[in-house]
């Protein structure tokens, strides 16, 4: 027998009165800093589904941007929770010391890449664990490398330290400079637009040797650069998967002048590519992981894991009161168990193999799909032009209509679609929202 699968429901046209009352305040008492995609108010979460005040359903591709990988309420991160705010909520791990920050750092040192011994470093965000790993590398020279190296099309986060980092979206600087002095931007091995306007393989990875060439040997001292800072694969600039063998040299070429490799998994860690670490996926080893999002759960924290003999700080250098918080380390240690028993790398990769391949079949039907890419559950569909530029007002429209068909998805860069469903997704589950998505598409074409 067929097992039936669940499916989104939209009782009243979203936002329906009741999220329309909490909309209305929100925007009365809340910075709208934000740039929201669409008005979606959540209620309730459990497993890959979502309701909002009014009643309706909706299947989940965005995980709170990346963050739910074990799906919403898991019971057991849920029981972890409830344990541990019993015993004890706070008691700021700068000054004292608690269990639980210890034992989740047993295990980050073990998931993490490389064998040799590491440290652990606790922050409350992502942007917090970039700007302790720029501290970190920084610190590590003692001040003689005072340069860090970031890819323009990359995210880092907005506070100044990351914010500086950061160069997807002008309008994420905009009016806020100046920022943090000595970070100098190469562009992003972004190869369906190559900023080199070249082909790989045939570019035979200028883009790295472009770092070396033009900016090594013209004006940044390689003895003063500290750490080069990367995404393995870009987030919120467009899911963009770097080309096979572009951390090998990149890795090759931090060697040769001794320069720190920050890799900011903050979005594509925790099994969200179907490996613990997103960079695994190309066998490099680097110095720095900075974490966040999906660590636990939905509970607050971040980390920075780093080669222990890099993560030596003194004391009294850096500090966070609610760092290492013991509920979000419980949080964290059974969110990672549950990645485990629940195989959930094996099923990020098995789900996200057999959506690229749908997704690629739609792509030979719908010529405005450019692009489609990504890793495990964390899959990118670049929507184009006919003259192949991006659609952005595509993009816009197709997302509206599938917010209100019950399918919760936004995008990342200028036009690309980003699927990240928490990664409890099943194959039937993503065919529900894969189906709606296409639907959308073709019905925001008609529109657009
Ligand atoms: C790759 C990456 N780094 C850092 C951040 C900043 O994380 P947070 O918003 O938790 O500060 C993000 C957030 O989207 C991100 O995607």
């Amino acid at each position: 027998m067929l097992k039936s699968v669940s499916k989104p429901e939209i009782k009243t046209l979203p936002p329906g009165p009741k999220s329309k009352s909490i909309i209305e305040k929100d925007q009365e008492l809340i910075m709208q800093s934000f740039a929201r995609w669409y008005p979606f108010v959540a209620k309730r979460g459990y497993g890959v589904w979502l309701e909002d005040p009014d009643g309706n359903k909706y299947l989940d591709f965005n995980s709170g941007i990346g963050v739910n990988n074990t799906g919403h309420a898991h019971p057991k991160v849920i029981e972890a929770i409830k344990r541990q705010a019993e015993l004890l909520l706070h008691y700021s791990l700068t000054d004292f010391l608690y269990e639980t920050p210890v034992q989740l750092a047993e295990k980050l040192v073990k998931i993490t890449p490389g064998t040799f011994p590491k440290k652990v470093f606790y922050t409350n965000s992502g942007a917090e664990s970039i700007e302790a790993a720029i501290k970190v590398a920084r610190g590590h020279f003692k001040g003689s490398r005072p340069y860090i190296i970031a890819f323009s099309g990359s995210f880092h986060g907005r506070t100044m330290g990351a914010l500086s980092l950061t160069a997807s979206k002008p309008v994420q600087r905009k009016g806020f400079s100046p920022l943090v002095p000595n970070v100098v931007h190469v562009p992003y091995p972004y190869c369906y637009r190559c900023p080199f306007r070249q082909k790989y393989p045939d570019c035979n990875m200028w883009c790295v040797d472009f770092i070396e060439e033009w900016v090594l040997k013209k004006y940044v001292p390689p003895e003063e650069v500290a750490a080069i800072a990367f995404e393995p694969i870009a987030g919120e600039g467009g899911y963009i998967v770097p080309p096979p063998d572009f951390f090998k040299r990149l890795k090759k070429l931090a060697d040769k002048y001794g320069i720190l490799l920050i890799d900011d998994e903050v979005q594509a860690g925790i099994g969200r590519t179907g490996k613990w670490f997103a960079i695994e996926h190309w066998g490099v080893e680097p110095d720095l992981i900075a974490i966040a999002k999906g660590i636990a759960s939905g509970l607050p924290l971040g980390a920075l894991v780093g080669k222990r003999e890099i993560m030596d700080l003194p004391p009294g250098t850096h500090a966070s009161t609610f760092g290492g918080n013991p509920v979000s380390c419980a949080a964290a240690i059974a969110t990672l168990e549950v990645i485990e028993q629940e195989r959930l790398l094996e099923n990020a990769q098995k789900v996200g193999e057999h959506a690229m391949k749908r997704l690629n079949e739609m792509k030979e039907e719908i010529p405005s799909i450019g692009d489609v890419r990504g890793k495990g559950l964390m899959i990118g569909v670049e929507l184009v032009k006919p003259d192949g530029s991006p659609n952005p007002e595509l993009l816009k429209n197709t997302l509206d209509i599938a917010f209100k068909s019950g399918l919760l998805v936004i995008g990342s860069g200028l036009s690309t679609i980003r699927i990240a469903p928490p990664l409890v997704i099943t194959r039937e589950e993503m065919d529900v929202g894969l189906e709606i998505l296409k639907a959308s598409l073709k019905k925001a074409l008609e529109q657009t």
